[in-house]
């Protein structure tokens, strides 16, 4: 177990441009700072709006010991709130996702309106004060149709991203969409392995059959930098850019956010195992089929696809210091209908296969990670800069929240 100092030290010990130490991936230890100084202090990516189309509608997700609600009100917001009763404490919401008219805790059923405010508590006396009890609030923005949580007491701002998001998103026009389908799994992995395995592509061909016959796998078009460095990816942006979809490279100071819009291969437009169209119904204003994917990440939890036919979102979520939950969504225009518009199976295949090739990757190098004989390997410049990218925010973020704290205690 690894104290806080001794994570310091070893955060700022690395090598940069090589895996991290052992304990980054296996430590109870830096798993709480993980949580502390990242997870609780970061936006969170919680669902896409559309996952909650009617009031009442909810979801439940749980970040270290934290439970959040997140739920849409009778005026349409989507708020968020601590998914513990202001009576004694139990446990409000304990499915992953329902409809209630009200928030009822199951315990002695105080009632609770579904923009928090207590509304009704057995037999409490003349002094109870049911404004003082209401359900304690989580900072809520639905960013373009996405929604984020943030635990932080003062969170972060969102300005800049949620006005990049709404030139990137809107064209997609997420308030329209609707689930065609999700699926959750849980990885036995470290959750910054998830991360890391997806910031690359230097797996593709030797792991994702489904995924390569639309995908390209060319680093310069999904690795850290901008994919003007492929001519192909140059030439999707151009005619994209022209035709009034914002598509342009864009990463934040930070590093902590990025759009792109990247070209399919050949004559593909989604990811269908025969590169057509999955969904006869075109989302948003997306000019053409052949708009590619429009990719969006942002660390630590989430990274998305905008097609011409589908919006696909990924949430992960930490379960444990070896144990990651992951969250797909597929979206699809509200109006198309199943077994009509699209055939679920080929909606959905290429994911769900890709998900679990990803799953066994990551759990294998948990499992390698795991031996003592394990040390950190250097990620290859040409194939990993996204990996970099990734692992330098973690370290730069982790490191702040760490010699934050320890000022904190010096002062
Ligand atoms: S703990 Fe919720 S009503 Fe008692
Ligand atoms: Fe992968």
């Amino acid at each position: 177990m690894q104290s806080d100092a001794e994570v310091l030290s070893l955060l700022m010990g690395r090598r940069a441009g090589y895996s991290l130490p052992r304990a980054f991936y296996t430590d109870a230890n830096v798993y709480q700072s993980d949580l502390k100084h990242i997870w609780q202090k970061e936006w969170i990516f919680a669902a896409p709006s559309a996952e909650m189309p009617k009031t009442g509608n909810y979801i439940t997700l749980q970040i270290g010991d934290y439970s959040v609600i997140v739920v849409r009100g009778a005026d349409g917001a989507i708020r968020a709130f601590h998914n513990s009763c202001r009576h004694r404490g139990s446990r409000i919401c304990s499915a992953a996702k329902g409809s209630a008219p009200k928030l009822v805790c199951p315990y002695h059923q105080w009632t609770y309106e579904l923009d928090g405010k207590l509304l009704w508590a057995k037999e409490m006396g003349p002094d109870f004060k049911p404004a003082d009890h209401g359900l304690k609030p989580v900072h809520c923005e639905t960013v373009s149709g996405m929604v984020f949580i943030c635990l932080a007491e003062v969170a972060p701002d969102m300005t800049e991203l949620k006005k990049q998001a709404s030139r990137y998103f809107d064209p997609h026009d997420l308030a329209n969409l609707k689930v065609a389908y999700q699926s959750t799994i849980t990885e036995q992995g470290n959750w910054k392995l998830v991360l890391e395995n997806n910031r690359e592509c230097y797996h593709c061909a030797g792991s994702h059959p489904s995924l390569c016959r639309t995908f390209p796998d060319d680093p310069n078009l999904v690795g850290g930098d901008d994919s003007a460095a492929s001519n192909l990816g140059l030439e999707h942006v151009q005619r994209c850019e022209a035709a009034g979809l914002p598509s342009k490279f864009l990463i934040d100071p930070s590093e902590q956010w990025r759009f792109v819009r990247i070209p399919f291969l050949g004559n593909a437009v989604s990811y269908t195992m025969d590169g057509k169209a999955a969904v006869s119904k075109r989302v948003g204003t997306v000019p053409f089929d052949n708009a590619g994917s429009c990719l969006f990440f942002h660390y630590p939890n989430t990274w998305n696809h905008f097609l011409s036919d589908q919006v696909l979102t990924f949430r992960v979520l930490p379960v444990s210091p070896t144990e990651t939950e992951v969250t797909t969504t597929w979206l699809v225009h509200k109006d198309a209908e199943e077994g009509v518009d699209y055939d679920l199976t080929r909606l959905s295949e290429v994911w769900i296969h890709t998900n679990d090739e990803d799953r066994q990757i990551v759990e294998e190098n948990q499992k390698g990670i795991n031996s003592p004989a394990y040390e950190p390997g250097p990620y290859s410049m040409a194939q990993e800069s996204g990996v970099i990218q990734f692992i330098d925010w973690y370290a730069r973020t982790l490191e702040n929240g760490l010699i934050g704290r320890f000022r904190i205690a010096a002062e």
